[in-house]
């Protein structure tokens, strides 16, 4: 295991995802919530009042409709590299914090053996406490988009104070060990149990799962509303153009109105013989 991350219970990993990206991510964020997609945590005594969430406990959206399960996955092998473990997904999810709202000092379940906490955007700074393994005392990180903090999510105390600012938009990820147990506080809990958080929620796919059932319902669902009676372009497929083994510019493959010889397109007015046009 990473000496530093074994010796403090944590490491800080400055621009973990580019700026970009995360700045996309807090857009994605707001969108959903702007569509409803998200389900806001209520009012006290609600554990996680004044928060949007999606894909959490808090949420009825589980797999399959969380976005940054991508970006889990895409982490994944990194972040294995960075713990020096075999790592294995569980859960994730992306919280929109209010003014008002604050994180009591607790530590994560089972699934949450190591916990990634990773900030997309916000409006004021708000930093994350969490109890340094060797020294007992509270480290403090602020953190700026794109920045993490990786953590023992089951073993060390974390917590944030009331938040002061308008909103703090924040990803949080979560791995276990390929093979093992938990450890404290959970000893006796196998991680293969926790794989893909099944334990907690049955619902929740693997990634063979989610694989089986687009393998399974495909037809349902790209060829859906008859879509497949409706006739396939027929001067396209006949036009030498089509099957010409010329590259074609940007533009001028055939499309509406491009094709070799054929005024099929109303729109366009002077098409010459032989010649593609673009639209
Ligand atoms: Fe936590």
């Amino acid at each position: 295991m990473n000496s530093k991350f074994e010796k403090n219970g944590y490491l800080i990993l400055k621009n973990l995802i580019p700026q970009d990206l995360a700045d996309y991510c807090t857009a994605v964020a707001f969108e959903l919530i702007r569509d409803g997609r998200y389900v806001y945590a209520g009012v006290p005594p609600h554990e996680h009042s004044r928060t949007w969430n999606v894909g959490g406990h808090s949420c009825t959206c589980h797999f399959g409709v969380n976005p940054f399960y991508m970006l889990l996955y895409s982490l994944t092998p990194k972040i294995s590299e960075i713990l020096e473990q075999e790592i294995v997904p569980t859960y994730c999810y992306q919280r929109t914090y209010l003014r008002g709202s604050l994180m009591a000092y607790h530590t994560d379940r089972a699934s949450s053996q190591y916990a990634l906490t990773m900030n997309l955007g916000q409006s004021h700074k708000w930093p994350i406490s969490i109890v340094n393994r060797s020294t007992g005392k509270h480290d403090q990180f602020q953190g700026n988009p794109g920045d993490a903090m990786l953590y023992m999510g089951t073993a060390l105390e974390h917590h944030r104070n009331n938040y002061e600012g308008d909103w703090y938009t924040q990803l949080m990820m979560m791995w276990v060990n390929k093979e093992g147990y938990i450890g404290p506080p959970f000893d006796n809990e196998l991680c293969e149990e926790h794989h893909y958080d099944k334990k907690v929620h049955e619902e929740a796919q693997t990634p063979e799962e989610a694989k089986n059932s687009y393998l399974t319902n495909w037809k349902d669902i790209l060829y859906r509303d008859n879509i497949s009676n409706v006739a396939p372009f027929p001067l396209a497929l006949e036009s030498d153009l089509w099957h010409s083994s010329q590259a074609t510019k940007h533009g001028q493959v055939p499309r509406w109105g491009v094709v070799k010889g054929k005024n099929f397109n109303p729109i366009v007015k002077k098409l010459k013989d032989d010649e593609p046009h673009e639209v």
